[in-house]
This record gives structure tokens, C-alpha cells and sequence, in this order.
């Protein structure tokens, strides 16, 4: 049976979209092309581009590329290796957060763990600290969040171990937060055998039993983040394959279909994909932006994607939660798969 519903416009404060520097996997517009597709109409940009956003004058150069090209509004989390503090001051109004990578991924901005405490005394303000953060610095984080309670969102916790870190920290008091993929979600390290590379993320797909905790324990998840990290089939299919997968526009119709199935309420759905990651970044929700979803089942299939990067994992997969219009205020910005809005027509944050 057919059926529509209304949702808020969804905020997504984890994406990767390659722009400046490797704009073959995706750029701002087809990056926030996809956003619209999948039902967000905001994004918020991580910093690991081919060249590093550590400095203000590269953070201008990425904010003048997308002024031009968005169709969805977007922000910016800034990046440290822990030697650009004198950056920090210059960039805090323009950013969301800051990004600092403990553990090895795409590209290779990992700190010297040492520098993390530095960095906490350094970054000014209350904007929060984004960390990738597997089990194993789970001490470090702790440690460095008793010295210096600073706003700290974990990102895509994947593991029983990471969680229950996470579940402790909100309990001793700490200023914690996390976001959790879809990805870890709904793939196992099960569908990884059979995905080969094109399963291949950091951090990787964990056990059933990992993901089981995840679905008991969703009070503890602020938000549901895609790590929409896009790369091409060829890099996946080559020598090197990139770690990260595609996940703007499968993000809902997966969350919206687990609703359906009972694994979790809307109220639940619409915190973790809205209120949560709005309240965590400071995004003020605006009464005239709203989506519209077909609950009709519908199969996912690699052709219908608005990412450059051209597959989903979860291609083959019938779901419901179709976007069948976005609303951005008051605009119709998306309609039956046509992006509506003209490039550059998003905001800035
Ligand atoms: C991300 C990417 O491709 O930029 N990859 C990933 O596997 N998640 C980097 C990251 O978020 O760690
Ligand atoms: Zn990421």
C-alpha cells in the first residue's frame, strides 16, 4: 500500500566529498546532489582532502569551491596534525568542528597520539572535537577528555568495546557524543567476504555480535552518520583499494526500513538523523525545510545514485523510504530523482 511521510530535512555531520583534489569520486555538486537524493539538506564536510584543510587559507579556497556548486547546505570540520595551532583562532567561526584522526584510514593524517592533549588545550571555543577512535586509544581519549572536558563527538563507533568506552564516558559526566554508520548497521564482517574490496571501510565491519550491541544499545547512539566516503570502482577494483563506501542516499531508506521492521521508533530515527546532529553542531532547524518519502518498496541499484562514485554496497537490496521531494526553505530543491536547485544555491554554515 502507498504511502507518504514528512520528515525534517536530515543533517548529516560526517561526509567525505573529495572536493578540492579528487573530484573523479565526487565534487560539491554531485556530493550534495546526492544529499538531496537521499534526503539531507544538510551536510557537514571532513578534512581530508589530498592536501590537508589545516589552514585558513586552504579552508577559503575549499569554502569559495563550494559557494559556487552546493545545492544543499554544507559545513566544514577542520583538520590538525598537531602543528597548526596558530590556525585555530582564524578558522573557529568559519568551522563546524575538528577532526583529528587516531587511527590509520584514507589518507594519512593520522596524529602522534602525544599531540592530543596539546590540541585539546589548543582549540578554542566550544565547537566539539571529532575523533576517529578504534578500541585501542580508548584510554588516551579518556584521559584527555578528565584534563580537558571539551566537547567530543566519537565518530562511527563500530565495535561492543567502542560503545561500551563511549556508554562510560556519558556516565562519569563527560561532554560525549557519538555517531554510528549505517554501514556497520546493516553489514556484518559476514557480507564483507562477499563484498571483497568494495566492503573494505575503516573501521572494517565487525562480527554479528558487534552489531547486535549496536541495536541494543541505540539510547546511547546521538546520530546515525553515513561516512558517505566515495571512491571509484576502478580504485576499488585496484592494487591499492581506499578504505570507505558511498552511503548518502541509502542512509534513510535503511533506517526507515529497520522502522518498518520494528527495530527502532521514528521518534528514535528522527533524533539521530535531525534533532541530535542539529543541537550537536549548532544547526538551527528551519520550519520550511522538509522531506517527502514514498514508503513503497523500492530496490536500490547502483544506476539510480547521484554519487559520482557510482555503487552502493547495498545495491540489490529492496527497501522502503523513497525522497520524492525535498523542500529547502520553501523551495522545491528535489523531485522524482531530478535535482531542482541551481548550483551554489545551498548556505554556507
Ligand atoms: C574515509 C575516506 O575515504 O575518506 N574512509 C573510510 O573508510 N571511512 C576516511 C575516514 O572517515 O576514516
Ligand atoms: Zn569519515
Amino acid at each position: 500500500m502507498s504511502k507518504n511521510i514528512t520528515l525534517p530535512g536530515l543533517i548529516d555531520p560526517h561526509v567525505h566529498l573529495r572536493d578540492p583534489g579528487q573530484t573523479t569520486k565526487e565534487d560539491f555538486l554531485s556530493g550534495t546532489s546526492a544529499a538531496l537524493a537521499g534526503g539531507y539538506t544538510t551536510v557537514m564536510d571532513m578534512p581530508n582532502n589530498v592536501e590537508p584543510i589545516t589552514t585558513l587559507e586552504r579552508l577559503e579556497a575549499k569554502l569559495a569551491g563550494a559557494r559556487t556548486q552546493v545545492v544543499c547546505d554544507i559545513g566544514f570540520h577542520f583538520g590538525t596534525l598537531g602543528d597548526n595551532f596558530e590556525e585555530f583562532p582564524k578558522v573557529i567561526n568559519k568551522v563546524m568542528g575538528l577532526k583529528v584522526y587516531l587511527n590509520v584510514t584514507t589518507g594519512n593524517y593520522i596524529i602522534d597520539k602525544p599531540r592530543l592533549l596539546d590540541i585539546y588545550k589548543a582549540w578554542p571555543g566550544q565547537k566539539p572535537i571529532l575523533l576517529h577512535a578504534e578500541d585501542d586509544v580508548s584510554d588516551l581519549v579518556l584521559s584527555t577528555l578528565q584534563a580537558v572536558p571539551k566537547a567530543t563527538h566519537i565518530c562511527h563507533v563500530s565495535s561492543q568495546a567502542e560503545l561500551e568506552f563511549v556508554i562510560k564516558a556519558k556516565e562519569a559526566g563527560l561532554p560525549i557524543t557519538c555517531g554510528v554508520t549505517p554501514h556497520h548497521l546493516f553489514l556484518t564482517d559476514k557480507d564483507a567476504e562477499r563484498l571483497g574490496t568494495f566492503g573494505h571501510m575503516k573501521p572494517f565491519l565487525k562480527p554479528q555480535a558487534d552489531q547486535d550491541f549496536l541495536w541494543q544499545h541505540l539510547g546511547y547512539i546521538d546520530v546515525i552518520e553515513s561516512d558517505h566516503a566515495p571512491h571509484t570502482k576502478a580504485e576499488k577494483e585496484g592494487d591499492t583499494p581506499p578504505f570507505g563506501v558511498p552511503g548518502l542516499e541509502t542512509t534513510l531508506p535503511l533506517m526507515l526500513t529497520a522502522e518498518a521492521e520494528g527495530r527502532l521508533t521514528r521518534a528514535q530515527l528522527v533524533e539521530k538523523l535531525h534533532t541530535n546532529p542539529a543541537r550537536i553542531f549548532g544547526v538551527t532547524p528551519d520550519d520550511a525545510t522538509r522531506i517527502e518519502v514514498s514508503m513503497d518498496e523500492h530496490e536500490i541499484t547502483n544506476d539510480a545514485l547521484q554519487t559520482k562514485a557510482g555503487w552502493s554496497p547495498f545495491a540489490g537490496r529492496k527497501l522502503v523510504g523513497k525522497v520524492t521531494r525535498v523542500v529547502l526553505r520553501s523551495q522545491t530543491v528535489f523531485e522524482n530523482g531530478q535535482v531542482l536547485a541551481s548550483p551554489g544555491s545551498g548556505r554556507i554554515l
